[in-house]
């Protein structure tokens, strides 16, 4: 009998790369879901073309045309009802989530962040960093609550940083990191094995 896929949505305001690993892993088999919709809120974001040129529905919602954050998340959550999505994956979304877009999918966003939480919360988690002359960073996917960069961790991969470092070069050596530990997130979810409870998310055993 075929396995039903995870149906993905994926919120994202920039390039999208995490957007790209999260479809090439889906594609290849790794992951059983599959992105059904990827809504940005920048017209010229390159998450948007990515999505097109996979002949995924490609959605630009303008938050200045609405009167109020509930208004724009109304309609956000909107195109994922239509689109059947189970899973919000932000990935590179410049936005906080607000209550609409949390009580529409509880236990079910997923966010990015280019920093060990709860360690260069909120922008520029690389140059954060590089500043404060950490020797290890790296990455933490979790799931999103209310506020910035404060929900249950999911997984999370560390990386060195070099004393001659840029933020550019920690910044694409987390990147690469990034690229393995979201598609693992959302398998996980996709399998059903993310147990949260409290701020803890317990992994359970797969299948054999
Ligand atoms: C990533 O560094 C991610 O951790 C952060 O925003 C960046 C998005 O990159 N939240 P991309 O748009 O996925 O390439």
């Amino acid at each position: 009998m075929p396995v039903k896929k995870l149906r993905v949505g994926v919120l994202a305001s920039g390039r999208g790369s995490n957007l790209q690993a999260i479809i090439d892993a889906c594609a290849g088999g790794e992951v059983p879901a599959v992105v059904t919709v990827v809504v940005s809120d920048r017209a010229g974001a390159y998450a948007l073309d990515r999505a097109r040129q996979h002949g995924i529905p490609a959605v630009h919602i303008h938050p200045a045309y609405y009167g109020t954050k509930e208004e724009y998340e109304n309609r956000i959550v909107l195109e994922m009802r239509e689109y059947g999505v189970d899973l919000v994956c932000l990935a590179g979304y410049m936005r906080l989530a607000g209550r609409v877009l949390l009580d529409s999918f509880p236990d079910s966003i997923m966010n990015i962040h280019p920093a060990l939480l709860p360690s260069f919360k909120g922008l520029h988690g690389q140059r954060q960093a590089v500043e404060y002359g950490v020797k290890i960073s790296g990455c933490t996917v979790h799931f999103v609550d209310g506020g910035m960069d404060t929900g249950p961790i999911i997984i999370q991969a560390a990386v060195p940083v070099l004393a001659e470092d840029t933020e550019e070069d920690l910044s694409a050596r987390i990147l690469e990191q990034e690229h393995s530990i979201y598609p693992e997130a959302v398998k996980l979810f996709a399998e059903g094995r993310l147990r949260i409870d409290g701020k803890k998310v317990f992994i359970l055993p797969g299948r054999e």
